[in-house]
């Protein structure tokens, strides 16, 4: 059966970088078989110019009736001025409720091509593979209530509300025990029971869920800890399950160890696996429009896309190899690029990806 796939490109890089994964698509399409309908639609601040709405109700519905979305990336300092409700952010959120998408799988891999692009000496991140695995629809991101109050003595208060519900945590929580299952069965459940309340919770709905995971091991760490043994001792971590924002903290801290976020990729996914996949880079504003974004992260989402909800593992695998082929050859965009490699741009790296599949 054909699979809809909605792509999405937003703003700055977005366009030019989910043009590379949809070339890398399109080729799987005509030589490998695979059975896609793709369809675009705008979001973010390009929505917002031509729709002035970050997320206009064409685009969720699509993404909607999607089995799979892609996605390049949104925002840009030209709508900073804009109400909250309306800057190209809020069509980033406005999707992951609307879909439910609670899992957020973030993998930070150090490719042996790049071990020198950290800013981490090698012996320290060398052969780092580390999965974070973020809550995505819940804490203070979505609680309510929130807002801005004026205090009795005239001040200006700002608001907002951590919390989680038990079944919550353990949705997510299972993802990730499911996903350690499959790799070095380790789990590290980051929050701060210390302090927060919710962490006590959280602490307590993750080792009850533990349980139906005998085989994978459940350790606790404060996430400040957490944070420190990042850049201490990456490899100790296996997978790491966590809150929407110590995730969101995380995962940018995760990423920087690989030395090349343009790299990584991050899928979103429901309950049914229906996920919304992008790279976990921005929309670069500084280089947009340049043709040197790298394009790899968005491809590897694309090949995240048909392991997980394409069901397509060696299609996935396919890209996998590929992507490590022309790291092989030498090639490298600019964020990537060291003495003694060759420095192609964005649309020259797509087409060797192509090349290589
Ligand atoms: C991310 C981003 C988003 C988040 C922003 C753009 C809303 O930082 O996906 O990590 O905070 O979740
Ligand atoms: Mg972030």
């Amino acid at each position: 059966m054909t699979k809809k796939i909605a792509v999405l490109p937003g703003d700055g890089i977005g366009p030019e970088v989910t043009a590379e994964a949809v070339k890398v698509l399109e080729r799987l399409q005509r030589d490998f078989g695979l059975k896609i309908a793709l369809e675009t639609a705008p979001v973010g601040g390009a929505a917002y110019e031509a729709h002035k709405h970050p997320l206009p109700e064409a685009t969720l519905r699509l993404a909607k009736h999607a089995d799979a979305v892609l996605l390049g990336a949104v925002g840009g300092t030209r709508y900073d001025a804009l109400p909250r409700e309306l800057r190209p952010e809020k069509a980033l959120l406005g999707l992951r409720a609307e879909l439910q998408l609670f899992a957020n799988l973030r993998p930070a891999i150090l490719y042996p091509q790049l071990a020198s692009a950290s800013t981490l000496r090698p012996e320290v991140v060398a052969g780092l593979d580390l999965l974070i695995v973020r809550e995505l629809t819940g804490d203070i991101y979505f609680g309510e209530p929130r807002g801005l109050r004026t205090l009795a003595n005239g001040e200006r208060e700002g608001f907002n509300t951590m919390k989680y519900a038990e079944h919550e945590i353990e949705r997510v929580a299972r993802v990730a025990f499911a996903a350690a299952g499959k790799r070095r069965r380790q789990v590290c459940s980051v929050e701060k029971a210390n302090v927060l309340e919710t962490s006590g919770l959280w602490r307590e709905v993750v080792t009850r869920v533990a349980r139906d995971y005998a085989d994978v091991e459940l350790t606790h760490m404060y996430v400040d800890n957490a944070a420190m043994q990042l850049v201490r001792a990456p490899r100790q971590f296996d997978v790491m399950v966590t809150g929407n924002l110590f995730g969101d903290i995380l995962s940018d801290e995760a990423a920087m160890l690989t030395g090349s976020i343009g790299m990584l990729p991050s899928a979103s996914l429901d309950a049914r696996n229906k996920g919304m996949y992008e790279p976990i880079h921005g929309s670069a504003p500084d280089i947009a429009g340049r043709g040197v974004a790298n394009p790899l992260a968005t491809i590897l989402s694309a090949a995240m896309m048909l392991r997980y909800t394409l069901d397509e593992p060696l299609l996935a695998g396919r890209i996998e190899r590929a992507v490590s082929k022309v790291l092989d050859q030498g090639l490298r965009t600019a964020d990537i690029w060291t003495e003694g490699t060759s420095k192609v741009g964005t649309q020259q790296m797509g087409d060797a990806v192509v090349q290589a599949l």
